[in-house]
């Protein structure tokens, strides 16, 4: 499974690219004014900025909801770098833009997906990706875990070539679970990736390792 971090945080960005396990980033408008960028000079600077620190594959957002805007700015945003992807809403105007998008060549995340039924449009019009939000499922009592299962299993029924991006990931286990179902991406917080890293016993083993080593280092001193 690839990791994506899904921020617009130059350093958090350059972090996980440093720890050497990360595939790609996710963004959008509000982890864009999250970080402060204002202006579409800046937005635009910013993406390419993203580019120029992760080696994988950015999403940058249109904010247009009419096809022709979602065009316009799609194909501007994919000129800036051979690393962007147009992220896309699930919007009818969207699904149309994906398409075209798809017919020439330009890769597409579709954005905003919370049921099967968006998942099979997206992947009928061609998207790249397709971006199911479990966490936000689960912050309003609906199991996301369970749509990523489904995405998956329709997929793989029909052979689409779309990737199953599962978004806003909130934890650990989320990441862990998405791997399970056979999700082909995470894109999750910096927090979560670094928390795949934890465990107790780790740190107990590692502390009684380096006590027995220091042993023999003294007993080797004398
Ligand atoms: O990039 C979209 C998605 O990951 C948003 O996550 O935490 O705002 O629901 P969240």
């Amino acid at each position: 499974m690839k990791f994506f971090i899904d921020t617009a945080n130059l350093s958090q960005i350059r972090e996980a690219q440093d720890l050497g396990v990360l595939d790609g980033v996710t963004t959008n408008p509000s982890l864009m004014a999250k970080e402060g960028i204002t202006g579409q000079a800046n937005i635009l600077k910013h993406y390419v900025d993203i580019c120029s620190i992760a080696t994988g594959d950015v999403s940058a957002e249109v904010i247009g909801t009419e096809y022709k805007d979602i065009i316009a700015e799609g194909e501007h945003l994919a000129s800036l770098h051979k690393q962007i992807v147009v992220k896309v809403p699930m919007i009818k105007d969207g699904v149309k833009a994906i398409r075209y998008f798809t017919d020439k060549g330009i890769r597409t995340n579709c954005t905003l997906v919370f049921s099967a039924g968006q998942a099979l449009l997206a992947a009928k019009a061609g998207a790249t990706y397709v971006s199911p939000f479990l966490g936000r499922l689960d912050d309003i009592s609906f199991d996301g875990m369970e749509l990523i299962h489904q995405i998956v299993h329709i997929y793989r029924n029909y052979g689409y070539s779309t990737q199953v991006l599962a978004a806003s990931i909130r934890n650990p286990l989320h990441i862990v679970k998405c791997a399970e179902a056979g999700a082909d991406v995470a894109t999750c917080p910096l927090s979560a990736i670094l928390d795949l890293l934890k465990h107790p016993l780790t740190d107990i083993g590692l502390a009684k390792f380096l006590a027995d080593a220091k042993k023999t280092q003294e007993v080797s001193a004398k």
